[in-house]
C-alpha cells in the first residue's frame, strides 16, 4: 500500500501499546500486573469536575479559540507566576491537547526538515517520533560517564550545524532523575549563546521527592525579552492525575507561540472547551490532590526500591520524583523487549522496554499504581527470574509452572 514516508517511519507509542494489551488481558480474565502505566490512580479534583459539569449542563458545548479559551491561559499565567516567578501575556501562553501536542507543535513551529533536536537519553518514547513527524531527526545525548545526569559537554559534543533545538525533560521519564542546577544553569547560557531553541518538558515539575524542589529555568535565562527560544510544556495530566482531559500548554515568545496556535488551529482548533473548563478547575481550585499524590508516590517509590533490593542481578539508581525508576536488568536478560514479552507471557507482569526510551537492557517499572499491585508485581518478576525460586507460584488458584531455567 502506498503509505507517505512519515506513516511508514513513525512507530506506535510503546506505552499506549501496553494499556491496550494490559485492557485485553484483563477483560480475558488474566490476572495481569500493569508496571507498565503512565498514570496516576488518583481521583480527578473535585473542583475540576464541578466546572467541566457546570458547562456540559448549560448544553451550549461550541468552537473555542484555538489556542484555549480566557479563563484557561489566565490560569496558566498564574501558575507560571506561582511556580516560575514570572509574569507573562495571554500571547505568550497556549493551551494545547495535552503536553504532548503542546510539545508537537512547538516542534513543528521550530524544525524544518533534515534539522536535529537533541535530547538527553533515557528520553521520553515519543520525542524521536515526534521529530519525524516534523521530517527532522531526533538525536538522543548519553552522558559519557553512564548516568542519567547529562553534562553539558555531552550535549556539547552532539551539536552540529543542523542543531536547532533540546529538549529537557527533568525529573525525566522513564528514569525519575532530576538534573542539577549547575545543569540547567549551563544548558539555558549554552542555548542563548548558540541561539538554540530549549524546550523544558516540566510535565513532572511537582512530583518531587526527599524534599527536592523544583527547579525555575527561569532563573538562569539572561534573556526573558520577546526574543527568549525558551519554551516551558506543562499540564495538567500527571500532577492532578486528569490523564484522560489531555489538557497540556506552553509558554514561549510571542512569535512562537502565535505560529504554535496557527498550527494547532488547522490541527484540531484546540482543545475541547470541556475539558478546558475542567482544567481551569483544576489549577484554581483546592491543591491538596497534588500534595497527597506526590506523598503517595514517594512512598510507593521507596517500596519498589526495597523490592528491586532483593534481586541479585538488578542495578537501579533511585529516582528523584515522577512515578517511574528505570532498572539495569541486563544480568538477567540483554534484549529488553525480549525481557518484557517473557515477564507478559510467564508471570502476566507488564513492564516497558528500556530500549523504547533508548538504553537497551533496562525496564521502565512504573509505581502509579497500588502498594499491593507493586508488591505482587515484583515478586512475580523475582520468581520468574531468580533460577532459585520455587517449582511453583500461586495466582489466586491459578498455579504457575517454571517451566524455564
Ligand atoms: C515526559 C513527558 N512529556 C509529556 C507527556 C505528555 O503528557 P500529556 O498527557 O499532557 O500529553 C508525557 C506523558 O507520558 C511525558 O512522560
Amino acid at each position: 500500500m502506498s503509505l507517505s514516508h512519515i506513516a511508514k517511519t513513525i512507530s506506535a507509542s510503546p506505552t499506549l501499546k501496553l494499556n491496550e494489551k494490559a485492557a485485553i488481558l484483563r477483560e480475558k480474565g488474566d490476572p495481569v500486573i500493569h508496571l507498565g502505566g503512565g498514570e496516576p490512580k488518583s481521583k480527578v479534583p473535585m473542583d475540576a469536575i464541578i466546572a467541566i459539569a457546570a458547562h456540559l449542563n448549560t448544553a451550549e458545548i461550541r468552537y473555542a479559540p484555538a489556542d484555549g479559551i480566557p479563563a484557561l491561559k489566565k490560569a496558566i499565567i498564574r501558575y507560571t507566576e506561582e511556580f516560575y516567578n514570572r509574569k507573562v501575556n495571554v500571547e505568550n501562553v497556549i493551551a494545547s491537547g495535552g503536553a504532548k501536542q503542546a510539545i508537537m507543535v512547538a516542534l513543528q513551529a521550530i524544525l524544518n526538515p533534515q534539522e536535529e533536536v537533541l535530547y538527553p537519553a533515557p528520553y521520553w518514547v515519543s520525542y524521536p517520533e515526534m521529530a519525524k513527524l516534523c521530517g527532522a531527526i531526533g538525536v538522543p545525548v548519553y552522558a559519557e560517564d553512564g548516568t542519567f545526569y547529562p553534562r553539558i559537554k555531552d550535549i556539547e559534543m552532539k551539536v552540529g550545524p543542523y542543531t536547532r533545538a533540546v529538549i529537557i525533560n527533568s525529573p525525566n521519564n522513564p528514569s525519575g532523575a532530576m538534573y542539577s542546577e549547575e545543569f540547567y544553569s549551563d544548558i539555558v547560557d549554552f542555548c542563548e549563546r548558540r541561539e538554540l531553541w530549549l524546550i523544558m518538558d516540566d510535565i513532572y515539575h511537582r512530583l518531587l521527592f526527599d524534599g527536592k524542589k523544583p527547579i525555575n529555568c527561569y532563573n538562569y535565562a539572561k534573556d526573558l525579552t520577546e526574543n527568549s527560544k525558551l519554551i516551558v510544556i506543562n499540564g495538567v495530566s500527571k500532577q492532578y492525575a486528569m490523564t484522560g482531559f489531555r489538557i497540556g500548554w506552553a509558554v514561549g515568545n510571542k512569535k512562537v507561540i502565535e505560529a504554535m496556535a496557527n498550527i494547532q488551529g488547522h490541527q484540531t482548533s484546540g482543545p475541547s472547551v470541556l475539558l478546558q473548563k475542567a482544567a481551569v478547575g483544576a489549577l484554581n481550585g483546592i491543591q491538596s490532590s497534588v500534595e497527597s499524590l506526590r506523598m503517595t508516590l514517594e512512598n510507593n517509590r521507596n517500596v519498589m526500591m526495597d523490592l528491586l533490593k532483593s534481586f541479585d542481578g538488578v542495578n537501579v539508581t533511585k529516582p528523584d520524583g515522577t512515578f517511574y525508576c528505570f532498572a539495569d536488568f541486563s544480568n538477567y536478560e540483554k534484549k529488553s523487549n525480549k525481557l518484557s514479552e517473557f515477564l507478559i507471557d510467564k508471570v502476566m507482569v507488564l513492564t516497558v522496554p528500556g530500549g523504547e526510551f533508548g538504553l537497551e537492557g533496562y525496564l521502565r517499572l512504573s509505581y502509579c499504581g497500588t502498594i499491593k499491585e507493586i508488591q505482587e508485581g515484583i515478586e512475580r518478576m523475582k520468581w520468574a527470574l531468580d533460577p532459585n525460586s520455587p517449582n511453583e507460584l500461586y495466582i489466586g488458584d491459578r498455579k504457575l509452572v517454571r517451566d524455564w531455567s
